[in-house]
């Protein structure tokens, strides 16, 4: 344990239990996206300290594995009980650097809290099984096998902007409580963020070099992360850009890859549509669109496609605009590059003939929510994902139209179907090419003990706890050999 913060707004990285300044000399300014103004430093380390961190999480590792379970888990509740104690500052860091309501970041923390106590649990209730060896032709009784679960070594974590806490908690206490150790590399717009939930973790007294907190530009340091030898599984979530990237990049280490979405929202001809339109505003435009689960695209069955738009509109007239200090719904996006990227997304779509029901307006990086209608599948927006406050309506004029479209996407994360057709409900989500499928619900990650899993573009792997815990060990088998 030490001090970390250097002044008012430098933070130090965290390496082998000690808060330390880059020997790079050099640091990253954090801007907040609506308060324009840097609101800290943080530091830009060199490959070497790199090479330390990992080098002392191994040293970590080898007396970790060692712990019991019931050791681990005393850390781990300790953590949570920090988070929930910091849970003001830690959520007032969120908003400020990352623009989410504070009664957002301050549910992020405490889901956070949720989350390490359930995988704690979890862990503690994972057992392995045994066989007997005469169950195969020509086996015998005397040969037994016991098959456990063991840590794979040093973890690597790397987590997106949008979560800058709860994502990342999400990858470090299930590799803790599988024994492993954890390189932490935050999204440097979530650094600060991050950097104070390690803060929290480090005043549990956790061994050193078991977590390090390692901090600069993914273009800068992510190779060398991603390909350093010391390095045993990797846990991701961001971009399917920088996925894929990393998919590449790495060799011969287990990984998994939460990446982007594109979740379609169908609805059918018999839904409940004052339902069906409350679902998909909040799953649209909850944190402006800034996650990976939002309904990104609206797939409507033509002959209820007007009263659909109608409904969507009242509820887009309702969701509030402004300043995340303000509690708004809709704030500012994380850069300018991103607003940039939605207005240009917005202009192509009108450019080929989709018409704006609401929305289309810009001040800096907010833009108001928009809704856009009568878009085709040449349009970018039909495809691509926005991060961002609009929302592409597709009509259809039937079902299986929309499974068509749905599943020509080159994401695959979730899907919503509105109906009030169980049957048909199941018919189409048995079609759907994605990781799950809500029905007559807004698509999302929670409760984070479900299975979360990405296909195609959305990426590999299962997150959920129970499946984190499983990503992140490998089964060994001891086999006992009786004598008669
Ligand atoms: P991003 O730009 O891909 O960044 C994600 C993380 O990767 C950051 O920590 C980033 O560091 C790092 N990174 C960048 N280049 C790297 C490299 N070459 N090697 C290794 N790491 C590298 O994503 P984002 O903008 O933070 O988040 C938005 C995206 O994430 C969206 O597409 C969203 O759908 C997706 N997302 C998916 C899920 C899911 O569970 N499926 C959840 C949340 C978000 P820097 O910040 O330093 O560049
Ligand atoms: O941004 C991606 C997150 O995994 C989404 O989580 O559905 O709880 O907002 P959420």
């Amino acid at each position: 344990m030490g001090t970390n913060v250097l002044n008012l707004s430098s933070y130090k990285f965290y390496s082998n239990g000690e808060w330390k300044e880059s020997l790079s000399g050099e640091t990253i300014n954090i801007m907040s996206p609506y308060l324009s103004e840097v609101i800290g430093k943080v530091q830009a380390i060199t490959k070497e300290e790199v090479d330390e961190a990992i080098y002392s999480a191994h040293e970590a590792q080898k007396l970790w594995a060692e712990f019991s379970l019931q050791q681990r888990a005393s850390y781990l509740y300790k953590w949570a009980d920090e988070l929930v104690s910091r849970q003001e500052e830690i959520a007032e860091m969120i908003m400020k650097e990352v623009g989410k309501s504070f009664k957002d970041a301050k549910s992020e923390v405490t889901r956070t809290a949720d989350f390490i106590r359930y995988t704690i649990e979890e862990a503690l209730h994972m057992h392995g099984e045994s066989m007997r060896g005469e169950s195969f032709p020509g086996g015998s009784k005397n040969k037994i096998a016991i098959v456990d679960r063991v840590p794979l070594g040093v973890v690597l974590a790397i987590s997106p902007f949008n979560y800058p806490v709860n994502l990342a908690a999400a990858k470090i206490a299930p590799a803790l409580m599988a024994g492993n150790a954890v390189i932490f590399k935050p999204a440097t717009q979530g650094a600060i963020s991050g950097t104070k939930m390690i803060e929290a973790l480090d005043e549990t007294g956790l061994p050193n070099g078991l977590v390090n907190l390692v901090t600069g530009k993914g273009s800068v340091i992510g190779d060398y992360l991603v390909e350093h030898k010391g390095i045993n599984m990797i846990s991701f979530t961001g971009g399917t850009q920088t996925g894929v990237r990393l998919a590449k990049k790495s060799a011969m280490v287990p990984l998994v890859l939460e990446l982007g979405g594109k979740d379609p929202g169908i609805v059918c001809e018999d839904a409940d549509l004052k339902e069906a339109a409350k679902q998909i505003i909040s799953g649209a435009f909850s944190y402006s669109g800034q996650r990976c689960t939002a309904i990104k695209r609206v797939l409507v069955n033509e002959n209820v496609a007007d009263e659909l738009v109608g409904l969507l509109k009242e509820e887009v007239e309702r969701l509030t605009v402004g300043s995340p200090e303000d509690g708004c719904t809709i704030v500012p996006l994380i850069d300018k590059k991103s607003a940039d990227f939605i207005q240009i997304l917005i202009a192509d779509a009108l450019g080929h003939g989709a018409e704006v029901v609401i929305g289309n307006k810009r001040e800096r990086n907010l833009i108001h929510p928009t809704l856009l209608d009568y878009v085709t599948g040449e349009m970018r927006v039909a495809w691509e994902e926005p991060f961002g406050p609009v929302l592409p309506i597709i009509r259809v004029s039937s079902d299986e139209e929309a499974i068509k479209l749905a599943n020509e996407s080159e994401y695959g994360l979730q899907a919503s179907i509105f109906t009030k057709d169980v049957n048909k409900a199941f018919a189409i989500a048995n079609k759907m090419e994605a990781g799950s499928v809500q029905i007559n619900g807004r698509t999302e990650r929670g409760p984070d003990h479900f299975p979360f899993i990405g296909i195609k573009g959305s990426g590999i792997g299962v997150q959920g706890i129970r499946k984190s815990i499983e990503s992140m060990t490998r089964e060994k088998v001891t086999v006992l050999n009786l004598t008669e």
